[in-house]
């Protein structure tokens, strides 16, 4: 079947486009009501989308136990020669918000956490491939299913809202998915590269080790960086995004990376996450930068290859010893 997906790629387009409600975040055809889709809110979008809020905001401020967690992750990196920023900054500190958010006794395992982060690969609906990644949003679905939730927590609230009538029972199976891939990946890609900066920028980490708040430094990084490159919208009649047509059925790649500036999407699927994501990197940034204001050597930096996301698989850093070194 012949699948077109028109790109939009000025700031004016993509702001514009990010506003319309015929352009929905349903990929629509065959995915329409499968459990493959990520949010499955009507078109108003703002039923669901208001439990996600409410779940996501008791991270706001960031609670003790997650600043303490954080600060055991980075406290491990202080005497290391290597650090790859990826496996040992990123992801770890991205797991424990993502783990936070759904609060589950059972914790997220470094198997369960692939199988999130495998799920983006039902993102290939939208540029006409199946959703591969099914098995992987079963087993996501299944431990959440299964998990014991902690008395006041994203699960709980969730089981909550289904038994109130707030959600229905395909909701409840598919937002856990959603809420931890949505916490881990973007933060994961966004942590691992920040840091990544900080480690080549001597200046940009001292910054952060003044000791002064940097949440909008954090958020220039964020925008600069731009974990999600592209959002994905599908249109459900015909209409005109700054002079640019698009038919009804088309798809419409979003461009929302640099230069746009767009980090965190704008419009009614804006992200609900976005104080969560700052309060984390800027808390995470602030306490490894002291460890990166000594000169490090990047050894081998390796990029994802996803047309939505933007990040990085591996970064793995070595402490500078010798003069030569400093200097390279
Ligand atoms: C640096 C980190 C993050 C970045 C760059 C980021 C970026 C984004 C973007 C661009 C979207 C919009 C997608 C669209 O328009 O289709 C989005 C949606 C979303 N994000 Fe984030 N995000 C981050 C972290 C988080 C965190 C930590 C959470 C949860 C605690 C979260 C929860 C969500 C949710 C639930 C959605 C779906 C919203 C909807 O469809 O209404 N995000 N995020």
């Amino acid at each position: 079947m012949e699948f077109h997906v028109t790109t939009l790629t000025s700031k004016d387009a993509c702001m514009h486009a990010l506003r319309r409600p015929q352009l929905s975040s349903n990929p629509g055809r065959t995915m329409a009501g499968s459990a493959n889709l990520l949010f499955m809110d009507g078109e108003p979008h703002t039923r669901l989308r208001a439990v996600v809020r409410d779940i996501i905001s008791q991270l706001e401020p960031l609670p003790g136990q997650v600043q303490d967690d954080i600060r055991a992750i980075v406290a491990d990196l202080r005497n290391r020669a290597e650090i790859d920023l990826v496996a040992d900054f990123g992801r770890p500190i991205a797991a424990v918000v993502a783990a936070a958010v759904l609060a589950a006794e059972q914790g997220l395992t470094s198997e369960l956490l692939e199988q999130i982060s495998g799920t983006a690969a039902n993102l290939n609906v939208w540029i006409g491939g199946t959703a591969p990644a099914s098995s992987a949003m079963h087993r996501v679905v299944r431990f959440f299913l299964k998990a014991t939730p902690i008395p006041g927590g994203g699960l709980d609230r969730l089981r909550r809202a289904q038994r109130a009538g707030e959600i229905t029972e395909d909701e409840l199976l598919v937002t856990p998915v959603m809420l931890t891939h949505a916490a881990y990946e973007n933060s994961t890609n966004f942590l691992a590269a920040a840091a990544l900066q900080l480690s080549r920028s001597p200046d940009l980490a001292e910054h952060f080790v003044s000791g002064s708040r940097q949440v909008g430094t954090v958020r220039d990084m964020a925008n600069q960086i731009c974990p999600t490159r592209h959002v994905m919208r599908r249109a459900t009649e015909p209409l005109d995004v700054t002079g640019t047509h698009i038919r009804e059925g088309e798809g419409v790649a979003v461009s929302i990376g640099p230069p746009n500036a767009l980090a965190f999407g704008t419009g009614p699927h804006s992200c609900p996450g976005i104080k969560v994501a700052l309060a984390e990197a800027e808390f995470a940034l602030r306490l490894i930068a002291p460890l990166l204001t000594t000169p490090w050597q990047p050894v081998s930096v390796e990029e994802k290859n996803h047309f939505v996301f933007y990040g990085l698989t591996r970064a793995l850093i070595r402490r500078s010893s010798s003069p030569a070194e400093h200097c390279a």
